[in-house]
């Protein structure tokens, strides 16, 4: 039997990654009533606290949130926890997408390594806050690449695999993404599973 969660997100590509990672174990539902609070954490942790909360304040469920970002090494960081709205306040993801491969023109090599972060809050009633956090290291593409995926999945390809995550099979950005980190670490926590078997987790 799982365990009904509550994913402080509507982010459909999350959503849907999040069901694929943490099922049979838990049953992940996004959580669609109210506004989303302002994301002005000046961290992924802050931020996926405030998700968090905000749906706990609603429910006695248990509570799962996201926050995530992608770090450019030769940008300091950036986009980082404003990657969502890189371009600007409700960019699309494409228009995120052309901002960073924009100022990423003069970088070539080394100069265009990245990694993904994802932090994850889980919220259950009698036990303190869970957080849990997977990255996954990478170089930012020359160009798009890819169909699949969201965010700059097109333009991020991850040191394990020689494509970009959105031309990567749903089962290979599981097994290396700072999503499949964070979630199989999650369960680690919770003692649900066991040794990953990405065959079996399919979704
Ligand atoms: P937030 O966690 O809601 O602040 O949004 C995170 C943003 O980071 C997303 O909107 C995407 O732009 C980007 N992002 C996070 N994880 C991924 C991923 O797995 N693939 C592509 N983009 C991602």
């Amino acid at each position: 039997m799982s365990v009904r969660v509550w994913l402080a997100s509507r982010n459909p590509g999350k959503v849907r990654e999040m069901k694929a990672l943490l099922a049979p174990y838990l049953e992940v539902c996004p959580w669609q009533r109210g506004q989303p609070p302002l994301e002005s954490g000046s961290s992924y942790l802050e931020n996926a606290l405030l998700k968090a909360q905000a749906v706990r304040a609603e429910t006695l469920d248990w509570v799962l949130a996201d926050d995530s970002g992608l770090e450019v090494e030769a940008l300091d960081g950036r986009p980082g926890v404003h990657s969502a709205r890189y371009a600007e306040e409700g960019a699309s993801d494409r228009e995120n997408r052309a901002k960073l491969l924009a100022e990423m023109a003069g970088f070539s090599g080394d100069a265009r390594r990245a990694r993904f972060v994802a932090v994850l809050v889980l919220l259950r009633l009698g036990y303190p806050a869970l957080a849990v956090e997977g990255s996954c290291p990478g170089t930012i593409a020359a160009a798009e690449q890819g169909e699949g995926g969201f965010g700059y999945d097109p333009i991020f390809v991850p040191d394990e695999l020689s494509v970009t995550f959105a031309a990567a099979s749903d089962l290979e950005k599981a097994a290396v993404s700072h999503r499949g980190r964070a979630a199989r670490q999650l369960l680690h926590e919770l003692q649900l599973g066991g040794v990953f078997d990405p065959g079996s987790r399919a979704g």
